[in-house]
């Protein structure tokens, strides 16, 4: 498969890096306004393959993208401490669409990951710019899956089934394990503060996200996976882009599972509210 990564900065290099070790990956194309940044990262990573390598790692403008199979979208302006992801929006916007109206005569049937903040806003506008709605997910509530059950398998609870829903960041929980109140407030909380305590200590975080990427790009082949999708009266709701428990099939989105919410309910419905006041 060809994959084209757009945005070689700290989570597209990274992102492509794990890409670069998948057997279903022939091609990768690093696509960047800087372009000697795209170049550095694409003959790094294509160098690290030795003898084994059967990769071809490359950079280029956006012809260079010409046949993807799948395209991540990690261009664009990233937080700084203190930012909330929205406050992304009109920048990343405006990049996105450039991403699209370039990429997406060239790659009609790619599948777009979206990994850019605001993800699940950015997911939604995707969409309105033209992507069918079976090609495009938001890599972010998945994200947020991997750190709850890092920090719970560090509390005991080894191979958690517990998952995220929603919008990235805004925690809505669904806990399949037995935790006890006061445990659950606190792992909670540490999930909540993995993203801005990561920002403020090294300006950035890659190595989850790069790993999200490299997962969901594996079950969009066949396979079962948290994604932020845009809603088509899944859980009574349309016009909004959250994560949801998807199946994807052949490059594209198959069914949405529409998992029990519980205790979640609250926070996924207002966060489905909160975004619609930034999509109208
Ligand atoms: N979804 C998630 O869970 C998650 C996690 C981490 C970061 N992010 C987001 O990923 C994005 C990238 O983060 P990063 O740390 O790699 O930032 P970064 O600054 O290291 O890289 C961004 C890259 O985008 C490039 N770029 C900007 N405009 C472009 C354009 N028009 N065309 C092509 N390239 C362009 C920049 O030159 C830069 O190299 C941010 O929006 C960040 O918030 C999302």
């Amino acid at each position: 498969m060809k994959v084209s990564v757009i945005g070689a900065g700290k989570v597209g290099a990274e992102s492509a890096f794990l890409l670069a070790q998948e057997p279903k990956v022939s091609k990768i194309v690093l696509v960047d306004i800087l372009k000697d940044l795209a170049m550095g990262e694409a003959l790094d990573i294509e160098y690290s393959m030795g003898k084994n390598g059967g990769i071809r790692v490359y950079s280029g403008d956006y012809h260079a993208t010409e046949g993807s199979d799948v395209i991540v979208v990690c261009a664009g302006l990233a937080r700084k401490p203190g930012m909330a992801r929205e406050d992304l929006l009109g920048k990343n916007e405006k990049i996105l669409k450039t991403i699209i109206d370039s990429t997406l005569k060239l790659s009609p049937s790619a599948f777009y990951l979206i990994v850019t903040n605001p993800v699940d806003l950015l997911t939604f506008k995707a969409v309105e710019l033209g992507i069918s709605r079976t090609k495009v997910a938001g890599v972010g509530t998945y994200h947020d899956t991997l750190r709850l059950q890092s920090i719970l398998k560090k509390h005991g609870f080894a191979g958690s089934k517990s998952i995220i829903l929603g919008v990235h960041g805004e925690g809505a929980y669904i806990i399949r394990e037995k935790i006890d109140d006061k445990l659950l407030k606190a792992v909670k909380e540490e999930v909540d503060t993995a993203g801005p305590t990561i920002l403020k200590l090294k300006k950035a975080t890659f190595y989850g996200i790069a790993v999200a990427v490299r997962d969901t790009f594996r079950a969009l082949s066949g396979g079962k996976i948290v994604a932020s999708v845009v809603l088509d009266g899944e859980y009574g709701l349309s016009g909004a882009a959250l994560g949801v428990v998807c199946n994807f099939k052949n490059l594209t989105l198959d069914s949405v599972d529409e998992v029990e919410l519980g205790e979640a309910k609250e926070s996924f419905f207002s966060s489905a509210k909160k975004q619609s006041t930034f999509l109208s």
